[in-house]
């Protein structure tokens, strides 16, 4: 069996063959990168044009070269509600001219399956930490759809803190892997920026106070102090690590999991990396990273989630698509776009 995974839900257009038995056999991403630098953020209405240009050659390439699917999964939510709309409307399309099922998959259960599609890949129960440009959550995650969120951002993601700092930093878009180049020959404890809610009990997390403080220092800074530059962003990486580091060890502790999933295009950070590899050393916890592709949006990890819930009886595709979809409700049955 093969299933199709096709992704839209913001600024990347992927698709990916998913062979049950066999992995990923095929897949191709475009990036809408260099549409929206010139905006410092994802423009809705050009994402939404520009899925419309991509995703019929994407698909076209993957049709003409990899075996047939008899399954179409798509990102249904949540994320950006046109450039959702293309994802789906090019599924169900192709879907209904063939004849084989189809399925909205969430974006964040495709995040975090991710890590589970090797043969080295977790089981459930794990603890997921997904962080993202949209997203910041620790999710107690039980069996396949029992997904219980403990912990969220109170205001900015974690990428987006990323790329707005960088961006107060004079760092092109999207900053977040540019702000971890320039931290990487930063000094430590040059600057001392705040670990938000970090004292605070539970999960949640609040970043834009610190990016506000970022803000406040970089004001500071001369011009010309290249060295300077790297120490603070040297400091917020580390302020960003140590708090997601802290909560989810304490995630650990309290929801007693002895296994972790990190996923989401922060994931990709490798101070973050080294962080939770360190911490779940000392717990004795394993934890698992997706390969750098398959932490920032991607089609593989649709077709595999939509692998996974299809193989669970459900095939309930109907083309609607959400804006905002919970992991907690893992089942499409709160429909209607928002
Ligand atoms: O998962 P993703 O592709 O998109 C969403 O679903 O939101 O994540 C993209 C985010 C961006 O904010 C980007 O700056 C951040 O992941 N990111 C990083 C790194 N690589 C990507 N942030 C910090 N360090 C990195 N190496
Ligand atoms: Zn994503």
């Amino acid at each position: 069996m093969h299933v199709l995974g096709i992704e839209t839900s913001c600024d990347e257009t992927g698709v990916a063959l998913y062979q049950e038995g066999g992995g990923i056999v095929w897949e191709d991403l475009y990036s809408q990168v260099d549409l929206h630098r010139p905006y410092a953020g994802v423009v809705p209405e050009l994402a939404s044009r520009d899925h419309v240009r991509r995703l019929a050659p994407l698909l076209r390439g993957l049709l003409e070269q990899a075996p047939e699917p008899d399954v179409v999964a798509y990102t249904a939510g949540p994320g950006l509600i046109g450039a959702l709309l293309v994802g789906a409307a090019l599924a169900e399309g192709y879907g209904a001219a063939r004849g084989i099922p189809t399925l909205g998959v969430n974006h964040l259960e495709a995040h975090l399956l991710a890590p589970l599609m090797t043969a080295e890949g977790p089981d459930f129960p794990f603890l997921g930490l997904l962080v993202s440009g949209g997203h910041t959550l620790i999710v107690g995650a039980y069996a396949l759809g029992d997904y219980r969120v403990l912990g969220t951002t109170l205001d900015d993601a974690a990428g987006e803190a990323f790329d707005k700092s960088a961006s107060l930093l004079g760092l092109d878009y999207p900053g977040g892997p540019a702000l971890a180049r320039l931290a990487a020959s930063g000094r430590p404890g040059k600057f001392h920026l705040p670990r938000p809610l970090l004292g605070r009990p539970g999960y949640d997390f609040s970043f834009s106070g610190l990016k506000t403080a970022l803000l406040y220092a970089a004001r500071e800074l001369e011009p010309e102090d290249e060295s300077a530059r790297a120490d603070l962003a040297r400091e917020f990486e580390e302020a960003v690590v140590e708090v997601l580091t802290v909560k989810a060890e304490r995630a650990l502790d309290q929801g007693g999991f002895s296994r972790l999933v990190v996923a989401g295009g922060v994931a990709a950070n490798r101070r973050l990396h080294a962080s939770i590899q360190d911490m779940a050393r000392r717990r004795g916890v394993q934890a698992w990273f997706p390969s750098p592709g398959l932490c920032t949006d991607n089609g593989a990890m649709v077709a595999y989630a939509g692998w996974r819930r299809f193989r669970a009886g459900e095939w309930c595709g109907s083309g609607e698509v959400r804006a905002r979809w919970p992991l907690g409700e893992s089942r499409f049955t709160h429909g209607g776009g928002e």
